[in-house]
């Protein structure tokens, strides 16, 4: 089993892509949604985690929330592999840093990396969520549950006017 942690605001296809293939390494996923109390997310945590559970439907994946440390909930769930995508370079130096420091705070814990596909790894939830804010056509950047969303937030996604 390994975790997949993230904030997942909202999810986008390379998350989806990373969901995939962890099953073909791992027998069971489970997709933490952060619950972060001092970042402000578009989408509230159930809102996250019931894009997940529509998008994923597969057994092998469990949807869960956590708060505070993830190797705190890593270790309380009994799962000692965390699993994260790695887009560009400008991923590595943060990754590196938590990785070290999930380590130092847990040794037992390993974090496994995935590159993203190369079909995702321009995307990120956060220029997701702005390109959509501005009326940009994110349609094949996220699922479809999730561009029906962002479509219903935004007007001028709809091609309507704000
Ligand atoms: O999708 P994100 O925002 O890149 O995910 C980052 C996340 C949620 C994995 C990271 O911020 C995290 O693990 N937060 C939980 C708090 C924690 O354990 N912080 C110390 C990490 S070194």
């Amino acid at each position: 089993m390994a975790i997949y942690p993230g904030s997942f605001d909202p999810l986008t296809n390379g998350h989806l892509s990373i969901i995939q293939r962890g099953l073909q390494m791992f027998d069971g996923l489970v997709v933490a949604v952060a619950v972060n109390p001092n970042k402000t997310a578009l989408f509230s945590v159930a809102e996250r985690k019931q894009f997940i559970r529509e998008a994923v439907m597969d057994p092998r994946v469990e949807v869960d929330d956590f708060e505070g440390l993830l190797v705190h909930y890593a270790k309380k769930r009994n799962v000692f592999v965390i699993l994260r995508g790695l887009r560009a370079v400008s991923d590595f130096d943060f990754e590196f840093q938590m990785a070290n420091m999930n380590r130092q705070l847990a040794p037992e814990i390993e974090t496994v990396f995935m590159m993203t596909g190369e079909d995702y790894f321009y995307i990120s939830s956060q220029l997701v969520r702005e390109v959509a804010r501005f009326g940009g056509n994110v349609k094949s950047m996220v699922p479809a549950n999730v561009f029906a969303k962002l479509q219903s937030l935004f007007p001028k996604l709809r091609g309507g006017k704000e």
